[in-house]
């Protein structure tokens, strides 16, 4: 698969490195930026094109997949037009920052006829496949509850780096939408779809921006399961990643890709060790799987519609922390 990169920031210049990195199923054509010497550079380190003009990225009969690296809210301005130009596309997470945006997406998905998944790179750690191949085997019973946990440390200058970050406009929100929304997808595929949340949001240790940097959420799941959201990046010191889902036969507990506690009735999963955790090889294994999923025409692992059920509940608790009222994801 022939890829182009639009925007060379700090993950289009992952992806051009693994997309490199997939020899024998991916080639790097051109990266794309609308600041040039952004794209020079990384094209420069890649030995392939740079292009300030996304249009004519698209209108590359080289080019059969794009990866979408902008900051959140230009990810739909940007997916729609590679569709209708004929591309698959990889979306970095969040698809976008509204439903209406993310509908735009599939929308145009479907009338391509082409493949879009959305970048949730944690799904693919042997970790996070071990749970949920137990659940969906039934191993932990009746799912009762569950909870997904991001507590970061974001300096003032992480939000200072970019004009985007911290804006309503273009990062659609803060340690929820931003950080969290890894974990929100994470509980989502292992309790079912969410059918209301009531939250609090903060603005609590940051400067000069416009969105949550602490975030705190119930969840009652469709199958009846309750869960707890907690997002933030003002934990001074902090650098926990925990998704962890209990059932009336066993639980389960994944702790920076790591498992910590595994049981299923009396049998204690992890006692011979949780499998190691695969780190930026895990953007790899999404990415291969993309690849796959294109040549074998079936579903990728992640689709554009986990992309918009992940950040539908990320929108309802900002709705509820705004509204002071229990509200339904879209
Ligand atoms: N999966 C992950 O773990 C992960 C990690 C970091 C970032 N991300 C996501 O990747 C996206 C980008 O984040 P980043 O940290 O790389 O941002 P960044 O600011 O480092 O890079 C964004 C790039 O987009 C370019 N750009 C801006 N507007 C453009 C336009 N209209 N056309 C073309 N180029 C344009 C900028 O010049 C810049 O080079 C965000 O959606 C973010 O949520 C995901």
């Amino acid at each position: 698969m022939r890829f182009g990169i639009v925007g060379c920031g700090v993950i289009g210049a992952l992806h051009a490195r693994l997309v490199a990195s997939l020899e024998g199923k991916a080639r790097l054509v051109a990266v794309a930026d609308t600041d040039l010497g952004r794209a020079e550079a990384l094209a420069a380190t890649h030995g392939c094109d740079a292009v300030g003009d996304l249009d004519a990225l698209y209108a590359r009969d080289d080019i059969d997949a794009v990866v979408i690296c902008l900051p959140s809210g230009l990810h739909a301005d940007a997916a729609v037009p590679a569709l209708r130009a004929g591309k698959h596309v990889v979306i970095e997470k969040p698809i976008d920052i509204t439903l209406a945006a993310a509908d735009r997406i599939i929308e145009a998905e479907r009338e391509s006829g082409r493949t879009v998944t959305v970048i949730s790179q944690r799904r693919f750690e042997p970790s996070f496949r071990l749970v949920k191949a137990a659940i969906e085997a039934g191993e932990l019973g009746r799912l009762t509850s569950g909870a997904a946990e991001v507590t970061l440390w974001r300096p003032q200058s992480y939000y200072d780096s970019g004009g985007w970050r911290g804006t309503w406009a273009l990062d659609g929100g803060g340690a929820l939408m931003n950080q969290g929304v890894h974990v929100v997808d994470l509980m989502l595929a292992l309790l079912g779809p969410a059918e209301e949340v009531s939250a609090y949001t903060g603005l609590l240790a940051h400067e000069g921006i416009e969105v949550e940097d602490t975030a705190i959420a119930a969840v009652r799941f469709a199958g009846g399961a309750l869960g707890r959201v907690f997002a933030t990046t003002a934990a001074h010191g902090g650098a926990s990643v925990r998704v962890s889902v209990f059932g009336d036969q066993g639980h389960a507990v994944v702790e920076n890709e790591v498992i910590s506690s595994f049981k299923v009735g009396d049998d204690d999963r992890i006692s011979g060790g949780s499998p190691a955790r695969l780190g930026a090889e895990s953007h790899l294994a999404q990415l291969a799987d993309f690849v796959d999923a294109v040549a074998e025409g079936r579903a990728p692992e992640v689709t554009s519609a986990d992309g918009r059920a992940a950040l539908a509940l990320v929108l309802a608790v900002y709705e509820s922390a705004r509204a002071g009222t229990p509200v339904k994801p879209g």
